[in-house]
């Protein structure tokens, strides 16, 4: 754990400052928890005092924060008293439990879990795309799956400009999706494998090292599709405010540690040329066009881990449409950072007027 601090090291808590906001992160220990306190320091948040909670199993730990050395506390139904702002990243259970509380004990909350995300008086938002329906929120603000946040940055620019009348997407989604522990997995089995020994794997379903596998979200006996296929198309449709897109997705997970990437294909309803599709994506705030054809340089994982913008290239005409409606892309942004934790502070951002 990078953050992590020997109980011994000494440094100041971060002091309470007035009329600067008390911060608390519900799930700090976690994978998106960590990015979250990277995300705030690194764009010099304002932050009067940091409260950490997580699971008792965590409570007593130190984790920097810049020269700060805070420690973790159990999260408990008291721990919202005097917090403005909660980020939750524990799960979707622990958010419906403790979000309500936080909320009633006078906080506003961004939520990174699926509780609240389809909920008709919770924004579901991504600032780039429809910050404009932060306005409508009564405490809670979804922070989006990250299929959904890091696919609608590559979408919206283009459907601004002409309307978009179908998406097929296939993912190759990293470990970090799936928590710290799964990230741990993926370095220690690739250990193993490189060193011929067996490993059992406990976080995932199947062997990762050297492999992939369909998305490991429970999959729908009826439809086939998993949950996180479902959750990637309610929520494409509901950022963009396209409810009846129709959207085909079928989401893998590729032994990659920290980046998600798609293949899209999108419909438009017009003939869309590829040289106007980069030239919209171009002047996309938090998109970068990465789309070198003679030097066979696109977008790729280990570019975007750690990069605040969404990567974007491959953008050709889609052969398979015979209409010459559609154009293909290639897309990759960072899980833990566009898809969750530098959402959630864009969001808190907006929120209070920074
Ligand atoms: P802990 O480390 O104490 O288990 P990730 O998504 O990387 O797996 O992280 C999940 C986060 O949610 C961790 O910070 C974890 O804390 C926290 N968490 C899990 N269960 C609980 C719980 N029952 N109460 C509070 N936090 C929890």
């Amino acid at each position: 754990m990078p953050n992590e601090l020997p109980n011994s090291t000494l440094v100041q808590p971060v002091a309470d400052s007035v009329g600067v906001p008390v911060i608390a992160i519900v799930g700090a220990t976690g994978a998106v928890g960590i990015e979250l306190m990277h995300c705030l320091e690194k764009r010099d948040f304002p932050v009067g005092s940091l409260r950490l909670l997580a699971s008792a199993r965590s409570a007593g730990r130190s984790l920097a924060y810049g020269i700060h050395a805070v420690q973790v506390e159990e999260l408990r139904d008291d721990s919202f008293a005097g917090v403005d702002v909660a980020l939750f990243s524990a799960g979707a259970s622990i958010s419906r439990r403790y979000a309500p509380i936080a909320v009633a004990a006078g906080a506003m909350v961004v939520d990174n879990s699926s509780a609240f995300r389809m909920d008709a008086d919770v924004p579901l938002v991504v600032p780039e795309v429809n910050g404009a329906t932060l306005a409508g929120h009564r405490g809670i603000v979804a922070n989006p799956n990250c299929v959904a946040a890091i696919m609608t940055m590559a979408l919206a620019p283009l459907h601004r400009a002409v309307p978009i009348r179908r998406v097929h997407a296939a993912t190759y989604q990293s470990a970090s999706g799936a928590g710290a522990a799964a990230m741990e997995e993926l370095r220690q089995a690739t250990a193993a494998h490189l060193d011929g020994l067996p490993f059992e794997h406990k976080v995932l379903p199947h062997p990762y090292a050297f492999n992939l596998f369909s998305h490991n979200a429970d999959v729908d006996g009826e439809s086939g599709y998993n949950g996180e296929e479902l959750k990637a198309v309610a929520e494409t449709r509901r950022i963009l405010d396209t409810p009846d897109l129709p959207i085909g997705i079928t989401c893998v997970r590729v032994p990659v540690l920290r980046a998600h990437s798609i293949a899209l294909s999108v419909e438009f309803e017009r003939q869309v040329s590829p040289d106007e599709a980069r030239a919209w994506l171009a002047a996309a705030p938090g998109v970068r066009v990465v789309d070198d054809r003679a030097a066979n340089h696109f977008p790729m994982p280990s570019e975007a881990s750690g990069v605040d913008d969404v990567l974007v290239g491959r953008i050709r005409t889609d052969l398979g449409d015979p209409s010459g409606r559609s154009i293909a892309l290639f897309v990759s942004g960072d899980q833990l950072l566009k898809g969750a934790a530098l959402n959630a502070v864009q969001i808190l951002e907006r929120l209070l007027g920074r």
